[in-house]
């Protein structure tokens, strides 16, 4: 197949060009296939947002610059195209549902003010096709009563409901690819898993891909085919994700999924490992994990491990991957 989304070698430094430029992604490698879902984790500041913000276009321009690498979309490296090119795959082709629907709302325009306005840039419609689709597409999400709260304003929305406009605004141009950062942190735990069943199900009448970041690993095993596991703005390990809750090839997975030997225990967040992630700015030399790891021997503290294939559709960045795999016993 095909892979929609290619992202090779990607290198991303923030801060000043001349001294204190902090690597912020280093050599981020990931694939999308049509269709599938990929889930994003690893600790706060891994870079997960960076790498979907570097997909979407989002990097601050003034405070970033991408140094390596590329970012295929269905063929093309976005990286190359003109700022007028790239509209037409960034929010159309692939978009982007955030955590924080409240700030990503405009607070002074009433929804389908907002939502329309996607049809009537993109496509061409009049302000009343617009507004009808707007409608349309509040139904799809299933708003309540959409043809009358249309014309409210995102405050006047429970937290639930706005994030559910914030996926008919991602959703309204038929995206190939939906990236969704977190998006049910902010929510109880009801009105999360009213969100991830309507994103399933979408994903699914739609035929899309996704990239979903989450702290949860149920979120993960509930709507991934396979998951990165991003450690310190490179990529840990890539598997299919039945592979890697059973059989886990980087320690720092291991430690992830703490020694519950069945991971999928819904609703628990990414049980903390001993030690601090490392401050980007001073990474450990070696590899960066190594002050925190129960496998690190000396070449490990010397050597930056390679991001290798360890088994078909399995990569992992560690010096001893077919051990750490063979040891197979979660947490052990
Ligand atoms: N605008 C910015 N300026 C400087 N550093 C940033 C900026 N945005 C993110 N970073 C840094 O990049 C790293 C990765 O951040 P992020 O991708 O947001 O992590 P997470 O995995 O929690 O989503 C963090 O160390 C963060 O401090
Ligand atoms: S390379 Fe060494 S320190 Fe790094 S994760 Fe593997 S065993 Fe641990
Ligand atoms: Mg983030």
């Amino acid at each position: 197949m095909k892979p929609l989304l290619e992202v090779r070698d990607l290198t991303v430094d923030f801060g000043p060009r001349r001294g204190g430029a902090v690597r912020v992604l280093d050599g981020v490698d990931l694939t999308i296939n049509p269709g599938e879902t990929l889930a994003l984790l690893g600790e706060s500041g891994s870079g997960k947002s960076v790498t979907a913000k570097a997909v979407m276009g989002l990097l601050p321009k003034d405070q970033s610059r991408v140094m390596k690498g590329s970012i295929r979309f269905d063929g093309t490296d976005l990286l190359t195209l003109s700022p007028k090119q790239l509209r037409t795959v960034q929010g159309s082709r692939i978009s982007m549902v955030f955590q924080d629907a409240l700030s990503a709302l405009n607070p002074v325009q009433t929804v389908a003010t907002q939502i329309g306005e996607l049809y009537r840039v993109h496509r061409g419609f009049s302000r009343k096709e617009a507004h009808e689709a707007a409608i349309e597409m509040m139904r799809a999400v299933r708003i309540p009563d959409a043809a009358r709260r249309a014309d409210d304003y995102p405050f006047q929305f429970s937290g639930g409901m706005r994030q559910r406009i914030m996926m008919a605004m991602a959703l309204a141009l038929d995206p190939d690819l939906l990236i969704a950062d977190e998006p049910t942190t902010a929510l109880d735990a009801t009105v999360q898993a009213q969100i991830l069943d309507l994103l399933a199900e979408q994903q699914e009448a739609r035929g899309m891909a996704m990239m979903i970041i989450t702290h949860d690993l149920g979120v993960a095993g509930q709507l991934a085919d396979r998951a990165l596991v991003m450690y310190a703005g490179r990529p840990a390990e890539t598997a299919p994700i039945d592979e890697l809750f059973d059989r886990p090839a980087h320690p720092y997975t291991v430690g992830l999924l703490g020694s519950i030997p069945d991971a999928r225990h819904a609703g628990k967040d990414l049980p903390t490992i001993p030690g601090l992630p490392p401050d980007i700015a001073h990474r450990p030399a070696g590899c960066s994990f190594h002050p925190r790891c129960p496998f690190a021997t000396d070449i490990c503290r010397e050597q930056t491990p390679a991001y290798e294939l360890v088994a078909a559709e399995r990569r992992s960045a560690c010096h001893h991957a077919k051990e750490v795999m063979a040891d197979a016993v979660v947490g052990a």
